[in-house]
């Protein structure tokens, strides 16, 4: 991966404030040079320039970006045939991040969310089926297709991809014999060949990009012993992964800092680079029993008001700054330290006040520890 400038000259950046004024403060690019780059996922305000304030904090905070949501099949591949593409925003996310020198990400190839039907099935709308050898093979052409299509097209300049997202099964039983989510239409019509089809296709179509497989809450022991148990699975038959992505919704008291550090030491006995791919904590009280990554309830888990108070926001910071000793501690293994969302206004738990900078944009308390924290390890 490109590495980053440690120059002490990026010490200190210039950093607009709300009122218009300048002033000299530290950054989180700056701050955490010497460890990981520090990502964010942008949406399409910020991308194509509308949201000014959101490209400011963008551009003087970060140097690496992630789609939130321009590059979902549903998004650049809405409908089936040759006709069945639409580049228009993913091309605006791509040109951004190149104008900004930023480290791009691509998310995500291969997921049960945020797909379109059409791609599950037949030309008359029957669902595909895994016990017809047909339908296995028109659901592959098609996966094949989307990879080399969307992955050549930025071939060179995504620089990492999220392969394959969420295909764990969740629960905190393990069971070797269910490993893989099994109401996913992929598992259903496949089984575990998407997985390594996808990740074949994708190193195909770009030899030279870092290929992610990309999961929420494999901090809890039982969805991280799936992990491990798919990865080496693939590992074994020589199929590229080359990095693990660890989304980290976390939320106040999950995980806690024990937890992260021992997911963190088992997960880099694969062997592969981590990256910590959506960061956000959830600061409501109702946050504090999910641990899922599922967009209707993470909405009404932040859906309770008490977010926003100062006693909140106070342990957000505290739970910031407990996760990011645990990354420093692991930062020979961590590659890339990516945020799910620029302000609270922003993101997708936006009621449970999970980010840096609040509904305005304005840099919160659990920002200044965040940056505090990386001055106490030694980074700049
Ligand atoms: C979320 C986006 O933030 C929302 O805007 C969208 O409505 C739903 O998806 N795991 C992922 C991300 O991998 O793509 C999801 O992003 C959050 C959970």
């Amino acid at each position: 991966m490109k590495s980053f400038p440690r120059s002490i000259t990026c010490l200190l950046a210039l950093t607009l404030v709300s009122s218009g004024q300048t002033q000299t403060q530290p950054t989180l690019k700056a701050a955490f040079s010497r460890d990981f780059p520090i990502g964010v996922a942008v949406n399409e305000r910020q991308f194509t320039g509308r949201d000014t304030h959101g490209v400011a904090i963008i551009t003087n905070q970060f140097n690496s970006i992630s789609p939130e949501n321009a590059l979902k099949w549903e998004s650049v591949h809405p409908r089936p045939g040759t006709n069945g593409y639409d580049f228009s925003a993913a091309d605006a996310y791509v040109d951004f991040g190149e104008k900004h020198h930023m480290l791009i990400v691509g998310h995500t190839l291969a997921w049960h969310s945020q797909t379109p039907r059409w791609v599950f099935e037949d030309e008359n709308g029957r669902p595909l089926r895994g016990t017809n050898a047909a339908d296995r093979a028109l659901l592959l052409e098609r996966l094949h297709d989307h990879i080399l299509t969307v992955v050549g097209r930025y071939k060179g300049r995504i620089k990492i991809w999220d392969v394959v997202n969420e295909a764990l099964s969740d629960g905190d039983t393990f069971n070797d014999r269910v490993i893989l989510r099994q109401w996913s239409p992929w598992v259903r019509v496949l089984g575990d060949e998407f997985i390594s089809k996808a990740f074949e296709w994708a190193h195909e179509a770009d030899p030279d990009a870092i290929l992610r497989y990309n999961d929420y809450s494999v901090e809890n022991e039982a969805k991280r012993k799936r992990l491990i148990v798919l990865i080496k699975k693939l590992q074994e038959k020589h199929v590229p992964v080359m990095a693990i992505g660890l989304q980290t919704h976390a939320n106040l008291t999950w995980p806690s800092p024990a937890l992260e550090d021992e997911a963190l030491t088992d997960i880099a006995k694969l062997g592969l680079p981590m990256h910590i791919t959506e960061l956000d904590v959830n600061a409501s009280a109702a946050g504090q029993r999910t641990q899922s990554a599922d967009v209707a309830e993470n909405a009404r888990a932040s859906r309770d008001g008490a977010a926003a108070s100062a006693e909140a926001q106070a342990q957000l910071a505290t739970q910031y700054t407990n996760l990011f000793k645990v990354f420093l501690k692991h930062r020979d293994k961590i590659k890339l330290v990516t945020f799910w969302g620029v302000t609270d206004a922003d993101s997708w738990r936006r009621d449970g006040r999970p980010l840096l900078f609040d509904l305005e944009g304005n840099p919160k308390p659990a920002l200044a520890d965040v940056l505090k924290i990386a001055q106490a390890s030694g980074s700049p």
